[in-house]
Order: structure tokens, then sequence, then C-alpha cells
């Protein structure tokens, strides 16, 4: 027995899990794009405010003559402006880059040159804040600037270059200036994560409610096998809903041909039953006769003998008579036999069939006559079917009436097509019997009274089942003592 998967397993759970991790990537991105843009927006800034700070400061006093650097000058201003500001550090330039002057402490400056490009580019106006040029505290660091070009005679002979802000300094600055708007984006991302995946969570859960709904139906099915419900509604029209639609229709089918095969079954053993019950009496007579025969065989007259073969053949007969008869209802009954319809004319058949019964009626001294007033009667029917209808009803007749009686075939045109009619002159049947005579294995009191007779009680089945599947009735009006009538019609072919 498979049991429902487990929770993480579940198509929802699926779906919502990877909507979370889709989620949690989304939000991750978002974080380090705010991140980034807040810390260039900042230096943006920074860059902006202080872009006439080394204007200013190399407008004080000239720190570059034609005599060379003036020291004290460069000191005493680096110093009032790294006191005003300690993240600010002023250096003077030769217009290749070289450091000329700084007044910070001995060894903490590690670069001998400046790439001058960067500066020369923000001076020019074309680039954009914010610009980075190398940071001379570290061998591969970068800072925000301000820069101002020093002339002497005209002529642009290096640069005062003030440091804004080391990256250290910047990313600490940054991110204790971020972090307030850090933490409410991230509220904000994590809230609305939290809202989309449990909306996202609910809306799947919906969605693929009908899709747990079947695959529990079809679990119990194959648990349980028949008898569970149908969906009642057939939903929207959906993929899954025509999924469900045909697993009932598959299962509805498969209960169907559960019930046949039962049915089926059913008849079968019914039959195998009552066949063997049928045979055997024959089978234990006809053995008794021939036992006896066997053990007297000294002491039994000739006559007694012959006596005694014939009974033993009677019942072979009537064994070879049943077999077929079982046979042929057996078919009938388990719907293998097809009307093969043809054109034929009914009047030739019904001679040929009473040709084969004169001398029988001639044994009986009945009259056998075939009524066709030279018509030929064209008829549209299964014509081996006909022919064991006719034969039956005519080897009854023959049976049932005494000697000196007739038998009498009609074949006339009525409304329904050709109507035939199996008339005799026989004893007729109890009107307590005529509504059985059609029943499997019935035989009445006509026939038990001559037990010599063989019989099963199947021609009268047999003659309806046909008559069925011709979609004709067969009617019998009876009077004890004076006959018995079968007629039933058969549509007559009118283009023969
Ligand atoms: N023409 C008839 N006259 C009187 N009784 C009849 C006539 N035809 C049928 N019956 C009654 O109906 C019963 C059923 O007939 P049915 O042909 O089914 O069986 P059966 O003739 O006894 O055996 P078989 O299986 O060999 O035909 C007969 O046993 C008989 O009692
Ligand atoms: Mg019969």
């Amino acid at each position: 027995m498979k049991r429902p998967a487990p929770w993480p397993r579940r198509l929802y759970a699926q779906l919502t899990l990877a909507l979370l991790g889709l989620f949690l990537l989304v939000a991750l991105a978002f974080v380090g794009l705010m991140h980034w843009s807040s810390s260039r927006y900042s230096a943006e800034v920074t860059q902006r405010l202080n872009s006439s700070l080394a204007t200013y400061i190399a407008g004080r006093e000239p720190l570059l003559t034609e005599d060379g650097v003036n020291h004290e000058a460069m000191s005493e201003l680096a110093h009032l402006v790294m006191t005003i500001n300690p993240g600010v550090e002023v250096y003077l330039l030769d217009s290749e880059g070289r450091i000329l002057d700084h007044a910070l402490p001995e060894g903490s400056v590690v670069r001998q040159r400046v790439d001058p490009a960067p500066i020369r580019a923000l001076l020019s106006g074309k680039a954009h804040p914010p610009v980075m040029a190398d940071d001379p505290h570290s061998p591969q660091g970068r800072q925000i600037f301000s820069a101002a070009a020093i002339k002497v005679g005209g002529r642009t002979r290096g640069y005062l270059y003030v440091g804004l802000a080391s990256e250290e300094y910047q990313t600490v600055a940054d991110s204790l200036r971020g972090s307030h708007i850090l933490r409410l984006t991230l509220a904000g991302v994590a809230g609305i994560a939290v809202f989309g995946v449990a909306s996202a969570a609910l809306i799947f859960g919906v969605m693929t409610r009908p899709l747990t709904r079947l695959s529990e139906r079809m679990a119990r099915f194959q648990r349980e096998g028949l008898g569970i419900e149908a969906e009642t509604t057939h939903g929207d029209g959906s993929e899954v809903a025509v999924i469900a639609h045909t697993f009932d229709a598959m299962r509805a089918r498969i209960d169907e041909q559960l019930e046949r095969l039962k049915e089926t079954d059913r008849v079968r053993r019914e039959l195998i039953s009552s066949i063997s019950h049928d045979l055997r009496t024959p089978l234990a007579s006809m053995k008794g006769y021939l036992e006896t025969l066997l053990l007297k065989e000294d002491t039994l007259s000739p006559e007694q003998r012959r006596q005694y073969q014939e009974i033993a053949h009677r019942h072979c007969d009537r064994l070879t008579r049943l077999v077929d008869e079982l046979f042929e209802l057996t078919k009938l009954d388990a719907g293998r036999v097809t009307v093969h319809w043809e054109s034929f004319s009914l009047a030739e058949l019904l001679q040929d069939v009473t040709q084969g019964f004169m001398l029988e009626a001639e044994r009986r001294g009945i009259e056998l006559r075939a009524v066709t007033a030279d018509g030929r009667y064209p008829v549209c029917a299964d014509i081996a079917l006909i022919d064991r209808v006719l034969r039956n009803l005519i080897d009854n007749a023959l049976r049932h009436t005494p000697a000196g009686g007739h038998v009498e075939v009609t074949l006339s045109h009525g409304e329904r097509g050709v109507e035939i009619a199996v008339a005799d002159s026989g004893k007729g049947v109890p009107d307590t019997e005529l509504p059985h005579i059609f029943d499997r294995y019935f035989r009445g009191s006509a026939a038990s009274d001559k037990p010599e007779e063989p019989g099963a009680g199947l021609g009268l089945a047999i003659v309806k089942r046909i008559l069925d599947l011709h979609g004709s009735r067969i009617a019998v009006t009876s009077t004890p003592g004076s006959g018995t009538r079968f007629s039933f019609p058969l549509p007559s072919d009118r283009a023969a």
C-alpha cells in the first residue's frame, strides 16, 4: 500500500519552497544592489560637496614656486585642514603624480606616486563623480578626492590632491550611514517575502487541491478496488478536471467489465452444473442397461436383450440431442451468434425442412403439410437460424400429436411481413404450462407422459432466442385436446 508522500514532497510544498528560494535570491540581489548604489551615492555626494576644497586650500598660499616646494606653507595648511576634518589627507603632487609633500606621519604613506589620469579627468569635467584615484596609504586602495591644479608661470606644475575618504573609511562610514536604511530595507524585503510566500502557499494549496483529491482517489482505487464514488462535478475544464473525468470513465468501465465478467462466470457455473446434472441421468441409465446386458448375458432372452439395447440406444440419442442443443443455446446466450441477414425464399426452405420430416411423420402416422399457396415468400433473415426454428417447432408438433392427426405449416402475407404458423391437432398445452414452455429445461406433462421421447426442454428456448435476434416474437395458442398453434412473423424482402 502506497502512503501519501511526506509534506515536503507534495507538489504544493515544492512549489512554495521553490518560490521561497526565488524570493530569497531576489531579496539578496536587491539588498546587494541597494548597498552598492547607496555607497556610490554617498561617495558622489561627498565628492561633489568637497569639489572646491583643494582649490580653496591651494588658493591660500603658493605651495609650488620656481624654487620648488614651499614645505612650510604646505605643512601649515595640511595640518589645519586635517585638524578640522581628520578624514581628509592633503598631498602635493607634481604633474606626473609623484608625491612631493604631505603632512602625514612617516611610514604611513606607502605609495610614491598617484596615477594622475583620474585627477585630470575630474578637473577637465569629463568624468562624472564619484571618481576614484589611488590611496597613498595602501598599495591597492582607491578613494574619492578633491584636486586642484597648481600653476606656476601659466603652466601646470603639479596638483593639490586631497583624499576625502579612504576606501576603508568610506566603507565604515557607508555602513554606519546606511545601517538604518539597510535595516529598513531588509525588514521591508523580509515582510514582502513572508507575505508573498504565505499567499503563494495559499494559492498553490487551492490550485493543487483537485490534484491532491484525484491522487487520493486513485490511491483508494488501487487499495480498495471497486466501489469508490465518482466525482459529482467535473470542474472547470482544466487539465486536472479532464484527467479526473477520464479516470472516472475508466473506472466505471472497469467496474462494468468486472460486473459482466462476474455475470458470465455465474451463467457458466450454472450451465456447467445443469449440464452435468442433465448428462448424468441418461448416462447412468444407459450404463445400467449396458451393465445388465453384460452381467446377465446368459440369462436374458433375445427379446429382453433387444429391448435393453434399444433403450440404451435411445438414451444415446437423447444425449447427442442434449449436447447439440446445449451447445447451441450456450452460444446464443453468450451473444456469440450474429445474424447473417440474407434474402431467401421461405417457401423453398419450408419445403426442404418438411421433406426432411416426411419419413418421421409417416412413421408416426401423422399427415405433415406445408401450405404455401405457390408463393415464394421472400424474407430477409438468417437462413440457418430460421431452419433451426422450423425444425424445432415441427419436431415438437410431431412428437405431441397422436397417430392419425395432422401438422400444418402455413405461410401467409401479414401486416408485419410473412407470417409463419405451425399448427397441430395434438393434445395441446395446459393453460398452467403455457407461460413456461419457452423456459430453459421446461418439459411439460405432454413430454413426461412419453419418457421414451428424447428431449431436454431446450427446443423452444432456442426458438425464442433466435427470433429475439431477428426482432420477432413468437405467439402460441393452445386448446387442450384439440391442438396447438405457434406463429411468428419475419420481415419480407420486397425487393426480391
Ligand atoms: N406442439 C406442442 N404440443 C404440445 N406441447 C408442446 C408442443 N410444443 C412444446 N410443447 C411443450 O413444451 C415443452 C417444451 O418444449 P421444448 O421444445 O422446449 O422441449 P422438448 O421438446 O421437451 O425438448 P427438446 O429440448 O428436445 O426440444 C415440451 O416439453 C412440451 O411439454
Ligand atoms: Mg422440442
